[in-house]
């Protein structure tokens, strides 16, 4: 651990927010009605199965680590967002052995579905473990809305695959050509209008999906396809954040009035898709591209997240695993994410090239 990790560990989230927040940004929050809060973020563990009671060690590590270290924070988080991806191939083995570790968690758990989590038998087994797929609950002024963001058409689904654990499969792979574009789909479109019709457009929304309500690179499913049909029911809200895993990096971007903020994984990092380099209006605007995954550091790029909602924006502090945290925050003279800070660009782990 490095000292810059102890120190944050010890300082924990009020001081070190505490000393980022210009003095009028802390007027301004006590002016809104919304309480500041903190909440924890983790994501993207793919608990793997090897053989019976054997699991990648590695994965398991990375998950045991956030659920220690998330316990740690003081002041505590009001509560904790898993982001999908909790399995690597959707069986009941990985699926207890992740819910036994996070049962080690000290706060109450929000749970997000992602596909390694829902592929096998379409979400049975975690909803007999944590119930509905999507929902929305209310926190101190802001409204959260958990979104099932990975399911596909229904011919793929239904009528593609000669087997359960086929289809996983299919599903389960980056670049895979077999795959299928990822959605919300109509029925939680139309329950999505439903629930955001009765909360008044100055409450800050806040959703939670696995895989991103934009579109950043379809081929490996960093995409959602009906994601202009969510930011459209979005649309009226003033201050709209949505946080995303699956992509296992760090992302942030800004669609008219909603912002995007990626987590990371737990287990590895995916590097970025060669659509960064290609097509601006795709991009979110980053400010300090992320180190690249070190081949040789089994942890580089993976950690988890704590996150400050201020005023109605969420800040996003990544707890980078063998790097110096790093901290995402909504410029409001920019009206955007931004990078407030990050590993110095001279001690930087050497970026491969690839592309
Ligand atoms: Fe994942
Ligand atoms: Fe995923």
């Amino acid at each position: 651990m490095s000292n810059s990790r102890r120190d944050f560990l010890k300082a924990g989230s009020a001081a070190l927010v505490a000393g980022m927040l210009p003095v009028s940004l802390v007027k301004l929050a006590f002016a809104e009605s919304a309480e500041n809060f903190t909440f924890a973020y983790i994501s993207d563990s793919h608990i793997q199965q090897i053989k019976g009671s054997k699991f990648v060690r590695n994965w398991d590590q990375g998950l045991r680590r956030a659920v220690a270290e998330a316990n740690l924070l003081t002041p505590k988080p009001d509560f904790v967002v898993f982001g999908g991806d909790l399995a690597q191939l959707g069986s009941k083995p990985e699926l207890d052995h992740g819910a036994e570790m996070l049962s080690a968690l000290k706060y109450k758990t929000y749970m997000v579905m992602g596909e390694h989590d829902y592929y096998l038998d379409l979400g049975e087994y975690w909803s007999k473990l944590y119930g509905d797929h999507f929902y929305s609950f209310d926190h101190k002024g802001v409204h959260f809305v958990v979104l099932n963001s990975i399911i596909t058409y229904d011919d793929w689904t239904y009528n593609r695959w000669e087997s359960p654990e086929r289809r996983m499969n299919e599903m389960a792979g980056l670049d895979n050509p077999n795959g299928s574009p990822f959605m919300v789909g109509k029925a939680q479109l139309d329950w999505l209008r439903k629930d955001l019709a009765d909360v008044n457009s100055k409450t800050p929304v806040v959703v939670f999906s696995h895989s991103p309500i934009q579109k950043i690179y379809r081929g490996w499913n960093f995409w959602t396809e009906d994601a202009e049909d969510v930011q459209k029911l979005l649309k009226r809200f003033r201050k709209v954040n949505v946080i995303y895993g699956h992509v296992h990096q760090i992302q942030y971007n800004q669609i008219g009035n909603i912002a995007f903020n990626s987590v990371m994984s737990t287990a590895w990092p995916w590097p970025y898709p060669q659509s960064y380099a290609l097509a601006e209006s795709h991009l979110p605007i980053l400010t300090v591209p992320m180190n690249r995954a070190d081949p040789f550091d089994e942890r580089d790029a993976t950690g988890w997240q704590f996150m400050n909602m201020h005023t109605g924006r969420v800040d996003l502090s990544y707890n980078l695993y063998g790097n110096d945290n790093r901290t995402v925050a909504w410029n409001d003279k920019q009206k955007r994410p931004e990078d407030r800070a990050f590993q110095d660009e001279d001690a930087r782990v050497a970026p491969q090239t690839h592309y």
